[in-house]
Parts: C-alpha cells; sequence; structure tokens
C-alpha cells in the first residue's frame, strides 16, 4: 500500500500553473525564475520564505549547517540555483550529478509526475553542462553561507573498468570549490552505473578520489539491493574513509507504483517507506561513526523527524518540492522545533538516533 503525502498543499497560482505543464518544462521555468530571482529578489525571497532558529543549527563534516534540510541532488544538476536554495531556507544544497564533460542526457519526454501518490518517475541520465562550467560557477559563487555537496557521476561513455578514472578526475576538478563530494554510484539511468555497486569497486572509487582532494567523500547507494548488501557497501565504504552514506537514489521497483511508465527511477512517497527501512538497517551498524543522509519520501517536518531519530544527521528532499512548492522547506523547518521542543530537546540535533 502506498501512503498518503503530507505537509502542505500547493499554494500559489503560479504553482498550480506549473503542475499543469509537461514535468521537466516546470522544472526548466521554476530553475529560471529562481535565477532571475536570487539576482534581483535575493531578500525579498529570504524574507518570504526562510525560517531560521538556533536550534536547528549543527556540526558535520567540520562544517556549520544552519539546519539539517538539504537540497537532494538532480534538482540543480549545474549549480544555477544555490543562492536561491539558500534564501528558500535549505540548509544544505548538493548539485549535481555532474560528469566530467557535458551530457545532453536521454531524450525527451524523461520526467514523469505521478500526483496521485506524490511520485515521480526520471530518466534523466545525468544531463548536466559538465565540470567546467559548474566549478566556475562554484568558483564565482563562493561564500553562499551554507555547505555545497557536488555529486559526481561517471560519463555514460565511459566503460565501468574506467569508471574509476572519471571519478577521479571530478575529485580533482572540484577540489576546494565545496564541502563534500558525493560517489554517486546509484543512478539508474546510465547502464551499468549501478553494476558499480561492489565493494571493491567502491573502496577503489574512494581511493583514487582521495588521491586528488582532501574534501570528505560520501557514498550515494540504491534501494533496490537486498539489505545486507546495502549495510556491506555502507560499512565497507566507511572503514575505506568515507565520512558518509546517502541514502537512497531512485528506485525502479515498479511493484511500488504499477501505473508507472517503467522508464526511469521512481521518487516520492512510493519511496519513503524502503528509504526508512534502509537507513536503519544501515544506522543499525554505523550510528555515530559517520554522517548518514536519508532522503526519499520525506514531505513534512514529522517525517524528517522520524529520520532523524533513526538516525540521520541530515536529510535531503526533491520530489516534494515539486509537488508542494516552495513553502516545503520553512514548513518541515517549523515542524522539526516544534517536535523538538515537545519531546523536551533544547536542539533538533539532540533528536539523532533517539530511536535507536
Ligand atoms: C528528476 C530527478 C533527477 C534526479 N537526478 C539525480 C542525480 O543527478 N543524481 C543523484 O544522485 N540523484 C538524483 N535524483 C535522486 C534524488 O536526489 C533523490 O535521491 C530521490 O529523488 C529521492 O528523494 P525524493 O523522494 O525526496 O525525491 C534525481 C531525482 C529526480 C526526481
Amino acid at each position: 500500500m502506498n501512503e498518503a503525502a503530507t505537509g502542505p498543499a500547493p499554494r500559489s497560482m503560479l504553482h498550480r500553473l506549473l503542475l499543469r505543464l509537461p514535468a521537466e518544462t516546470s522544472h526548466d521555468i521554476a530553475l529560471a525564475g529562481l535565477q532571475l530571482g536570487q539576482s534581483f529578489g535575493h531578500g525579498w525571497i529570504r524574507s518570504r520564505f526562510q525560517f531560521r532558529d538556533q536550534r536547528l543549527s549543527q556540526k558535520w563534516l567540520g562544517e556549520l549547517f544552519p539546519n539539517p534540510v538539504g537540497l537532494a541532488a538532480g534538482f540543480d544538476k549545474d549549480g544555477r540555483v544555490v543562492p536561491g536554495m539558500e534564501a528558500l531556507g535549505f540548509g544544505f544544497v548538493e548539485v549535481g550529478t555532474v560528469t566530467p564533460r557535458r551530457q545532453k542526457g536521454n531524450p525527451r519526454p524523461r520526467l514523469f509526475r505521478h500526483p496521485q501518490v506524490a511520485s515521480l518517475e526520471n530518466a534523466m541520465g545525468f544531463n548536466n553542462a559538465g565540470a567546467k562550467e559548474l566549478a566556475r560557477r562554484l568558483q564565482r559563487g563562493r561564500d553562499v553561507g551554507i555547505p555545497v555537496g557536488v555529486n559526481i557521476g561517471k560519463a555514460r561513455g565511459t566503460p565501468n573498468r574506467d569508471a574509476r578514472d572519471d571519478y577521479a578526475e571530478l575529485a580533482a576538478a572540484f577540489d576546494g570549490l565545496c564541502d563534500y563530494l558525493v560517489v554517486n554510484v546509484s543512478s539508474p539511468n546510465t547502464p551499468g552505473l549501478r553494476d558499480l555497486q561492489t565493494l571493491d569497486t567502491v573502496r577503489m572509487i574512494l581511493g583514487a578520489c582521495r588521491e586528488q582532494t582532501k574534501l570528505p567523500l560520501l557514498v550515494k547507494l540504491s534501494p533496490d539491493l537486498e539489505n545486507d548488501r546495502v549495510v556491506g557497501l555502507a560499512v565497507g565504504a566507511v572503514a575505506a574513509g568515507a565520512a558518509g552514506v546517502i541514502l537512497t537514489n531512485t528506485t525502479t521497483n515498479y511493484a511500488l507504483l504499477p501505473s508507472a511508465k517503467r522508464r526511469g527511477g521512481l521518487s516520492g512517497v512510493v519511496l519513503r517507506r524502503r528509504s526508512r527501512e534502509l537507513l536503519r538497517a544501515v544506522a543499525g551498524e554505523l550510528f555515530g561513526k559517520c554522517l548518514l543522509i536519508s532522503v526519499g519520501g520525506i514531505d513534512s517536518g514529522s517525517e524528517a523527524y522520524r529520520r532523524l531519530k533513526s538516525g540521520a544527521g541530515l536529510v535531503q528532499v526533491y520530489s516534494a518540492l515539486v509537488f508542494r512548492g516552495p513553502q516545503l522547506v520553512s514548513s518541515i523547518l517549523r515542524e522539526l522545533t516544534e517536535l523538538a521542543e515537545s519531546d523536551g530537546f533544547a536542539r533538533v540535533s539532540d533528536a539523532v538516533g533517539a530511536d535507536l
């Protein structure tokens, strides 16, 4: 059974209109609008949307996160709207996935909404402007006020036996330009990418990246492996020097959504249970030993709070932002502070791992 979506309903006229357009067109318009907004109305966006509370801040990876709610990878692949996302209230932003050179991705249409279950299906295929362009943007936009991660992936045309070289090249390209790197071996839309999820390969990629940079390295994993394998990979990655694990990427388990087009990865509410389950499984082994970031079907403060209590230091959202609109972030943050307060925690971070 699918679970219901929670959180605020779409509010503005503009948001309703966007939800009527083809999904990727809406995404392009939203990005362009936010890019414009961050240039000419950054202060206005902040005053209209941002929720701040000292009790939300926490330190991870040697950085101060003003709050634990981040933008998941894939929304801002080319780092175009990091200041805009900060203005909307996100506590951190993960840009990418970026590949060594520009890629077009799969032909359109490649992004579909399933509004009845507040879920998305995407077969984007790492469309992005390439490492040079992203590095240029990050260089220009230093000191944005929140931590920024770069999610890196191998090029579509790179055979798996050479994947390590792509990751190493990307690690070198972003050294000193962000706060953490994510080794993405879990997107379903680059053929063969998920086959890189073996312990030997993940260790090899981490080692190759480590030769290029001292940045914290995180690994993002798929929900479609068995629990034991995910736990084994996560534990092995941390033993090999990873500073954290991100759970999870999108799923191709179409049993979760019989009406799916079966063209790409599912995200949003249909992914929620699996994402919760894997977090708990991995936290059982790794809580307190590294940063765990939970992503998948988070659309309310209570869901975010649940992930924190299950051991996530930070959470990320993507799909809910599409269905709920930009008020989502402040609404999650407000609810988080209320829930932590009513449980008697002085700070939201005191709730992290409380249910383990
Ligand atoms: C359109 C779209 C594109 C995505 N692109 C990427 C990507 O490039 N790299 C990545 O690691 N995850 C990507 N993701 C996965 C998200 O980062 C996230 O793991 C997933 O959507 C689950 O979170 P959600 O349920 O809040 O959407 C993408 C998701 C969507 C919907």
